[in-house]
């Protein structure tokens, strides 16, 4: 039995342990290596990588991509993307969508996981479509979270779907690390009874269960995992690469990973982690084990979110209170996983219902809009109460979203003019606006810089 591994170092143990903040030149060094190590995938792109580096790092996501992919042109780059949101939180329309992807693919993007935070699987279609168009790889995800209505037959029923829509694997993403080894162990071994195409497993460490539910999902069957290289491995991180290659190997699992390249690729991350340490990047709790998710089967990033929301407004005394609050909402909402930008949602509305005295008194727009659809299906079924107090008479929207959405990109291409300088800067804007242009204005001065240089050194 083969087992192969996804490293997760450039993009989500970067983003769950130092919020995305490497800059290309810190890892360039190492790519090389990390093209070497047998992996299946790079997992380097999408997520909050390219916001982070528009925003906080001053570098051309596009640019980093094609870097990446020159360095490492052996190992399949994959990226993570939100279905019709991008890698943002609204919905875009298709034809920003179709280009978004064409684009991430010409510029070097093998692999594409797509999920919906709903799992409406509406939301991945046009995604899917354009992957397929583009001959890279597209990876179904489904978003694993835990409710009445999340049962095996219902995640089986979502991966068949994903198949008939021509995806190659199917990627279960448990972003809280809240899946045990028994339910990643049980839902693996029905995916892998159901569907054909590879099972990829990816979870967090949060809870300390990550290596066992990954271990547990490998007897199962999964055929690809994903970890972080052990430097950047742990808490809210993924497990370590060294630690599962070791394991399976022991186990008899045939292994590509090539353990002396791991200890260089570790080695050369060493002192990095050192450093964000000292500077306070890194903050210590971020690795530690945090089990409290477990008990209030809430993520743990959204319960320090609840705690700094009550804190804020001086009234942690009505943190258990919030903390019941939250599941009663939550099935109001028809079950939705807890994930950007659910938890948020969910988690306000919960504080606002406590704090005001009276359910629902204040709805928040960002609810009113997911009772409309506008978010997609609701995974169960949206209380009456709710959906009458915010609709009236009105009925939730039946279609896509996008369906409603006009056409964006010529319009964004017109708008920025010669400030774009290509499609991918137009595609930036469109993803953060702000951001693109502080970014362009930036790049504007730095070619001027580098003219006058140039002149300098002539003369
Ligand atoms: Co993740």
């Amino acid at each position: 039995m083969k087992v192969q591994f996804t490293e997760t170092i450039l993009r989500d143990a970067n983003q769950s342990l130092i919020a995305t903040r490497m800059p290309f030149e810190a890892f360039e060094p190492i790519l090389p290596e990390l093209n070497k190590a047998g992996y299946y995938s790079l997992e380097c792109w999408g997520g909050a990588t390219f916001d982070s580096c528009l925003r906080y790092l001053s570098e051309d996501p596009w640019e980093r991509l094609r870097k990446i992919k020159k360095a490492c042109p052996d190992t399949k780059l994959q990226m993570l993307l939100r279905g019709q949101n991008l890698l943002g939180y609204k919905h875009y329309p298709d034809d920003v969508v179709r280009m978004f992807i064409k684009k991430s693919v010409e510029n070097g993007i093998d692999i594409i996981r797509i999920f919906d935070a709903l799992n409406d699987i509406r939301n991945i279609e046009v995604a899917v479509d354009e992957t397929l168009k583009n001959g890279a790889i597209a990876s179904g995800t489904i978003c694993f979270t835990k409710s009445p209505i999340h049962t095996l037959e219902n995640y089986v029923k979502l991966a068949c779907n994903m198949e008939k829509m021509g995806v190659q694997s199917i990627a279960i993403k448990d972003m809280a690390g809240i899946m045990g080894p028994k339910e990643s162990y049980d839902l693996v071994k029905a995916l892998k009874e159901n569907v054909k195409v590879p099972i990829v497993v990816h979870t967090h460490s949060t809870t300390g269960l990550g290596a066992m539910t990954l271990l547990k999902a490998v007897e199962a069957g999964a055929d690809v995992i994903d970890t972080a290289i052990s430097s950047f491995s742990g808490g809210t991180s993924q497990p370590s690469t060294e630690t599962l290659v070791y394991t399976m190997k022991q186990l008899g699992y045939d292994v590509d990973v090539d353990m002396d390249v791991l200890k260089k690729i570790n080695d050369f991350f060493k002192p990095i982690k050192a450093k964000t340490l000292e500077s306070g990047l890194l903050n210590p709790i971020v690795m530690s084990t945090e089990t409290d998710a477990l008990a209030y089967q809430i993520p743990g990033g959204m319960l320090s979110n609840l705690v700094a929301q009550l804190t804020a407004q001086k009234k942690l005394d009505k943190l258990q209170e919030v903390l019941e609050e939250t599941p009663r909402v939550r099935a109001d909402l028809g079950y939705p996983p807890l994930v950007t930008p659910m938890s948020q949602m969910v988690g306000v509305q919960a504080t606002s219902n406590v704090l005001a005295g009276e359910r629902y008194k204040n709805i928040s727009s960002e609810i009113k809009s997911y009772v409309r659809g506008e978010y997609g299906k609701a995974p169960g079924e949206v209380s009456k109460e709710l959906e009458k107090k915010v609709l009236g008479d009105e009925k939730p929207i039946e279609c896509r979203f996008a369906d409603t959405l006009a056409p964006r990109f010529e319009e964004a291409k017109k708008e920025l003019g010669d400030r774009a300088t290509c499609d991918e800067d137009v595609l930036s804007y469109i993803a953060f606006p702000t951001q693109a242009e502080a970014f362009f204005e930036k790049r504007e001065e730095r070619k001027k810089n580098t003219f006058t240089y140039t002149i300098k050194r002539v003369d």
